[in-house]
C-alpha cells in the first residue's frame, strides 16, 4: 500500500482505464480508418504484466478499473485477466468493468459476472441494421443486440454508449432512448472527439449534445439525477422508469476539473490525459527495473497530468495523432 495518487492540480486519481488490445473486429468511422496498422505482439504487455501494473495501481488507491480497447473481448484469454483482477473487487477495487462493442458478449457474459463484474458499457450507435453497418463498416446489429440481452440476462447492468453523429444517427437518438427504457438499459450519449486520423471530416459529423438534450426534453420527462458512475457523464433519469440518460460533452461542457482518470495502453504506456501526449512508459520500467520502479513512475506521472484537453472539433488536424483505440477511450 502506498500514498494516494494526487495530480498537481489536486485531483485524486481513482480510475484506471486499461486498453487490453488496440485491435478491433469493427472499424467505426469516427474511431478508426478502414486500414489500420496494429501493434506487433512483442510490443504488447502480457496479461501478467497488465495485472502486475494494475495491482500496483490498486495499492496506490485506484478503486475502479475499466478494461477497454480496441475491443477487449478480441484479446485471447482476456478472461484470465478479468478473473485475476476480479479477486480485488471488494478488496481494494469497488468496480471492475468493461467497455465493449458487444460482438462477443453472448459467449463472454457469464464469465464476466462470475469474475465479479456488475456492470458494462456497450457501444451501439444505431438500431437500424443498415446505419449500424455503415457506421461500424463490418457490424451486425442483431448480433450486438443479442449480446446486450445475453449480458443483461446474465445479471450485468448494461449502459449503451452512443456517439451522436450529425446526419448519421441524429434521428435515432429518441428511439434509442425509448428502446433502452423498454429493455431496461441506461444510455449515454457522447460527443465525437478529434483523436487520430480517420477517413472523413469530423466537423461534418459533430453534433453538440446541448441541442440533442433540448430535443430529447421535448419527448421525454427528464429529471436531473445526482448519480455519478465515476466517469465523466452527467445523468438524468427518464421519469417513471429505471433508465438513466448520461451525457458526455467534452466539447460543449468541459468536465476536466473533476477528472479522476489515467489510461494504460496496450503497449504499457501510461497517458495522463485523453487529449494530450504526456506519458510515462511503464512497460520499459517494468521490464527494466522491475515492479519496484513503478511507484516512482506513478508519482512522476502525477506531475505531468494536464489541467484539461483542448479539443477543437473544427481544427484541420486531430488534437492528438493516436486513435481512441490506443488509450481505450
Ligand atoms: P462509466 O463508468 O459508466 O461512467 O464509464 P465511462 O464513461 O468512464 O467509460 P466509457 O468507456 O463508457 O467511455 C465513454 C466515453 O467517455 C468514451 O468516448 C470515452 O472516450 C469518454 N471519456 C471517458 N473518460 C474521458 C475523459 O477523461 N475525457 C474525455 N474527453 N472523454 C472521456
Ligand atoms: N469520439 C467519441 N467517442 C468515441 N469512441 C470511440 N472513438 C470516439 C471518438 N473519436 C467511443 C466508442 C466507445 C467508447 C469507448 O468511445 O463508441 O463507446
Ligand atoms: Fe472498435 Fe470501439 Fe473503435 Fe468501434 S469504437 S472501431 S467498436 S474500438
Amino acid at each position: 500500500i502506498g500514498p494516494a495518487l494526487i495530480d498537481r492540480h489536486g485531483r485524486t486519481i481513482s480510475y484506471l482505464r486499461i486498453s487490453v488490445t488496440d485491435r478491433c473486429d469493427l472499424r467505426c468511422r469516427y474511431c478508426m480508418a478502414e486500414q489500420m496498422t496494429f501493434l506487433p505482439k512483442a510490443a504488447v504487455l502480457s496479461l501478467e504484466e497488465i495485472a502486475i501494473i494494475a495491482e500496483r495501481f490498486i495499492a496506490r488507491g485506484i478503486t475502479k478499473i475499466r478494461l477497454s480497447g480496441g475491443e477487449p473481448l478480441v484479446r485471447r484469454d482476456v478472461g484470465q485477466l478479468v478473473k485475476r483482477l476480479g479477486l480485488h473487487v471488494g478488496a481494494g477495487l469497488d468496480e471492475l468493468t468493461m467497455t465493449t462493442n458487444g460482438n462477443a458478449l453472448t459467449e463472454h457474459a457469464p464469465a464476466l459476472v462470475a469474475a465479479g463484474m456488475r456492470r458494462i458499457n456497450v457501444s451501439l450507435d444505431s438500431l437500424d441494421p443498415d446505419t449500424f453497418r455503415y457506421i461500424t463498416r463490418h457490424g451486425d446489429v442483431a448480433r450486438v443486440i443479442g449480446g446486450i440481452r445475453a449480458a443483461r440476462d446474465a445479471g450485468l447492468a448494461v449502459k449503451i454508449n452512443m456517439v451522436a453523429l450529425k446526419g448519421l444517427n441524429e434521428q435515432e437518438i429518441s428511439p434509442m432512448l425509448r428502446w433502452c427504457v423498454e429493455e431496461g438499459l441506461d444510455l449515454t450519449l457522447i460527443e465525437t472527439m478529434p483523436l487520430g486520423q480517420i477517413d472523413e471530416d469530423r466537423t461534418d459529423r459533430f453534433l453538440p449534445l446541448t441541442a440533442v438534450f433540448d430535443d430529447l426534453s421535448s419527448n421525454f420527462a427528464l429529471m436531473r439525477d445526482t448519480y455519478r458512475s465515476g466517469g465523466p457523464a452527467r445523468y438524468w433519469r427518464v421519469a417513471g422508469t429505471e433508465t438513466k440518460l448520461g451525457l458526455i460533452s467534452p466539447l460543449t461542457g468541459n468536465f476536466c476539473d473533476t477528472c479522476n482518470r489515467v489510461r494504460l495502453t496496450t503497449e504499457g504506456v501510461l497517458y495522463t490525459c485523453l487529449g494530450h501526449d504526456d506519458q510515462v512508459d511503464l512497460k520499459a520500467i517494468l521490464r527494466g527495473e522491475g515492479v519496484g520502479g513503478l511507484d516512482a513512475a506513478l508519482d512522476a506521472a502525477m506531475l505531468t497530468k494536464p489541467a484539461r484537453h483542448d479539443f477543437d472539433i473544427s481544427a484541420t488536424a486531430p488534437a492528438v495523432a493516436r486513435h481512441m483505440s490506443v488509450t481505450g477511450g
